[in-house]
């Protein structure tokens, strides 16, 4: 069924696919809902986005993004409260990254009044697929592809941007053991790390099997030059408790701006909690952990929220992490989800009404 909008190409699903879907016994990102935008860039213009059922797309085989990898992504979510509302969570934030990552991967930015326009009317039309309740809500993927045809190594022409969505429980489900990289590397000076480019996931994989095999979750990765100092873990940005201060990586080329991140930071210096953004050098981390200093480490990120690490790996010598009273990833947590299902008031502004 087509419907009228001033920005907007709408065609509604004619049913929709919710009861197919057990939200007890979520696996994170299986399943996506009844609706998603689709808008493509062509003629050096974003053409009219549509919001249409959710389903698959016909491609050239030789189209940019299969053999150049010129892709961006986002992760954002929905909450819904109590009284059935939907909020996002600091989505502006969001929309400035992906036009962040795309200039970085050479491609043209996306107005602001489409994404917004466009998200609204998904979340509207899927709102049964957000479920009420902490540690429940709707992941929201964003992201651009390259779609020109020809391999010719060259920014793309043409582009899709596309929004889908996946209702979503915890992204891990327990605290994880980590593996501090001594070998490989996320990213590098100059490079694209700081860009949610589609890469960046891609070539982690490899070197997370090898820390899988032994018996780690995830890898603590660190700095390319001397591997001397920590900077993102996994998919997460990443805090360490020494004492009572809790520390963490500045952002610069290499380390993503994460969300969670900097409302970590603003909650902790709410709450009168030293945080001292700076480098964090794995050899600080290690005594600190020999001397009992080191309290917690625990990852943030869009998808996990928070999740605590048991403890990690450096040089084959496995640290076992203390179970700490009162601990800050706990209580951040807490209060970060407070204000995103809407049981806290939100003084900072970073909730935004659908
Ligand atoms: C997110 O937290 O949104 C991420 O980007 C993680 C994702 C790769 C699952």
């Amino acid at each position: 069924m087509k419907t009228q909008s001033t920005t907007l190409d709408i065609t509604k699903a004619s049913s929709s696919r919710i009861s197919e879907v057990d939200f007890d016994n979520l696996a994170f990102g299986k399943h996506y809902s009844d609706h998603m935008m689709i808008c493509d860039y062509k003629d050096g213009q974003w053409q009219t986005p549509q919001v249409l059922p959710y389903g698959p797309l016909s491609m050239d085989p030789s189209s940019k993004v299969f053999h150049y990898g010129q892709a961006v992504f986002e992760g954002m979510k929905a909450f819904k409260d109590e009284d059935d509302k939907v909020w996002l969570f600091r989505p502006e934030d969001n929309f400035k990254r992906i036009n962040i990552s795309a200039e970085r991967l050479a491609m043209p930015a996306f107005p602001k009044e489409y994404f917004f326009e466009a998200l609204e009317t998904i979340l509207k039309f899927d709102k049964d697929w957000i479920k009420t309740g902490k540690g429940n809500s709707l992941y929201i993927r964003p992201f651009v592809i390259g779609t020109e045809n020809g391999v010719s190594a060259s920014p793309s022409s043409e582009y899709k941007f596309i929004i889908i969505c996946c209702p979503a429980k915890a992204y891990y489900s327990n605290p994880v053991k980590v593996t501090i990289a001594q070998k490989y590397s996320r990213s590098a000076d100059g490079g694209v790390g700081y860009a949610k480019a589609a890469g960046n996931y891609a070539a982690q994989f490899y070197p997370t099997n090898l820390a899988k095999e032994k018996g780690y979750d995830q890898v603590i990765w660190t700095d390319a030059n001397t591997h001397e100092y920590l900077e993102e873990c996994g998919t997460m940005n990443v805090f360490f408790r020494v004492g009572d201060k809790l520390i963490t990586a500045p952002t610069n080329d290499r380390i993503l701006d994460g969300i969670t991140r900097k409302s970590i930071i603003a909650l902790a210096e709410d709450e009168g909690v030293t945080v001292e953004v700076r480098r964090v050098s794995v050899k600080e981390i290690v005594e600190a952990a020999k001397n009992g200093e080191l309290k917690e480490i625990f990852g943030a990120g869009t998808a996990a929220t928070i999740v605590p690490f048991l403890g990690f790996d450096f040089n084959d010598e496995y640290f076992e992490l203390p179970q700490v009273e009162n601990s800050y990833g706990a209580r951040f947590k807490t209060r970060l989800q407070d204000i995103q299902y809407n049981l806290a008031e939100d003084k900072f502004n970073w909730t935004y009404e659908v």
